[in-house]
């Protein structure tokens, strides 16, 4: 499987910063066996695509939780396809913070992503207090089952994200994070059976350019969410290639 190097921009940007990041990316070589996909604000969708070369994927950071209709400021899949989007993030911890999403929400979204032919990346991850009261496999373990119930196997990326880690500077060390892909992996066998195996579990959490190669070297982790690092073109491109030289 090749590494996934996916940015979320979140919040951040502007137009004229995808043009900088385009003319930095040209610049830059990034090997063949790793999928690059970029999430930016829906409303700068459109200029990541024109800007960026086919290569690099196009995904959102979220979709409504219904097909069509009355839902003000929401986005559907459809549209994120209509869009050039390929992927979506859905169930991020800042969604379920600031937004009170819920895990039957998240498994909505990911069901009407996959119908809309997208692959939907699920996030899941424990807080600090809940990781520290020894929670966390617990915690992750039931997000899993609820934000999963429906969805399908296929066009289905895993995220694991410690909320502890997201923005904090402070990542997830690799055998914290390693233990908690082979504990996510094992769920997802228990969920879909054998075939679960191919479903990609990615990290999340404070991932740098300084600390992508070793945690790329575990086995269990196929590739990275990228936040913060991922805004400057330079930094993400050492992520990418650190991606692909970590599964070679
Ligand atoms: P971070 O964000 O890399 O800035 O910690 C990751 C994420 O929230 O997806």
């Amino acid at each position: 499987m090749s590494a996934l190097v996916i940015a979320n921009w979140k919040m951040n940007g502007a137009l004229s910063a995808v043009e900088v990041f385009a003319e930095t990316w040209g610049s830059v070589v990034i090997p063949n066996d790793v999928q690059i996909v970029i999430c930016p604000p829906y409303v700068y969708l459109s200029a990541v695509r024109e800007a960026m070369p086919r290569e690099v994927q196009l995904g959102a950071q979220d979709c409504a939780g219904h097909k069509a209709g009355a839902f003000t400021g929401e986005v559907a899949a459809d549209m994120l396809v209509e869009s050039g989007c390929a992927w979506v993030i859905v169930g991020h911890s800042e969604r379920r913070q600031y937004h009170a999403e819920t895990d039957e929400l998240v498994a909505q979204k990911a069901q009407l992503a996959q119908e809309a032919g997208l692959c939907a990346v699920v996030c899941v991850g424990e807080q600090l207090g809940q990781r520290e009261a020894g929670e966390h496999q617990q915690v992750v373990a039931a997000q899993l089952a609820g934000s999963l119930d429906g969805v399908d196997l296929k066009n289905l990326v895993v995220a694991y994200e410690p909320v502890w880690a997201i923005g904090t500077g402070h990542s997830a060390s690799p055998q914290q994070a390693e233990d908690m892909h082979r504990w996510i992996k094992d769920c997802l066998m228990k969920h879909y059976g054998a075939d679960a195996q191919q479903i990609p579990v990615i990290y999340g959490g404070s991932v740098k350019p300084e600390t992508a190669a070793e945690l790329f070297a575990c086995e269990t982790i196929d590739g990275a969410l990228v936040g913060g690092a991922s805004l400057e073109a330079t930094s993400f491109a050492e992520i990418a290639q650190a991606g692909a030289s970590g599964r070679n």
